[in-house]
């Protein structure tokens, strides 16, 4: 393992990276018709086809997400991180806030699935997910922005362009 040697980002885990956060923001503001889906399977009422369909894209979205957040966990064991920029308690936040991304991006596909077939409370616990989510996506993009635009350092760089290991 290369864990602390690395100074960026490989392709893959910057492909990685966008694509999950691309297909994360899809569940959280399409989400609602799988919640719709689940109570007019409840209730016994008719769905409507455009709330069909978008329940149908989360159940086979989320499964893609799990899929490749295998895949980049597998990919980041391997190859290992760059530190964060910066030094201080902030470093740590920050590394602690990715750690618990990855918590997030297993749990909350599981806990899906388990409200999918086995109903609640998980399908409640499921949906927790899209206040916590939005709350740390906000903070970690703005965390982003701010190296960007206030500190000018590579923090931002780094997860658009490869770096060397
Ligand atoms: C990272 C992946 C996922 C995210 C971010 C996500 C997010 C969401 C959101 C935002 C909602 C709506 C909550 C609301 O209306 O308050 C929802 C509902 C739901 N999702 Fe997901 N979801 C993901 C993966 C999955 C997967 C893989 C499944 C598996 C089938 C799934 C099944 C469900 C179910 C059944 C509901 C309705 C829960 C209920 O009403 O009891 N989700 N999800
Ligand atoms: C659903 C949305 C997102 C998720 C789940 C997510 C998750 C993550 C994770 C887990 C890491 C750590 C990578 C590692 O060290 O292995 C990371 C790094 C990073 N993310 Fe995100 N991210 C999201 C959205 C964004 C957005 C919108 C931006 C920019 C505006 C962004 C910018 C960055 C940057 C710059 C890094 C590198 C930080 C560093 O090198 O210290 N991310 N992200």
């Amino acid at each position: 393992m290369q864990t602390a040697t690395r100074t960026g980002y490989s392709l893959t885990q910057i492909v990685l990276h966008w694509a999950i956060a691309a297909l994360v923001l899809f569940q959280l503001v399409f989400g609602e018709s799988m919640a719709e889906a689940v109570e007019a399977a409840e209730e016994g009422e008719a769905l409507s086809a455009v709330d069909q369909t978008m329940a149908s894209a989360h159940y086979w979205v989320g499964i893609a997400i799990l899929a490749l957040v295998a895949v980049r966990l597998l990919v980041r064991i391997r190859t290992g991180a760059p530190d964060a920029i910066g030094e201080g308690l902030s470093t740590k936040i920050a590394a602690g806030l990715h750690h618990l991304f990855y918590l997030l991006l297993v749990l909350v596909p599981v806990t899906g699935l388990m409200g999918f077939y086995l109903g609640d409370p998980w399908g409640e616990i499921h949906e927790v997910s899209k206040p916590v989510f939005i709350v740390l996506i906000a903070i970690h993009a703005g965390a982003a922005l701010f190296h960007a635009v206030v500190l000018r350092d590579e923090t931002l760089k780094r997860m658009l362009r490869p770096g060397r290991g």
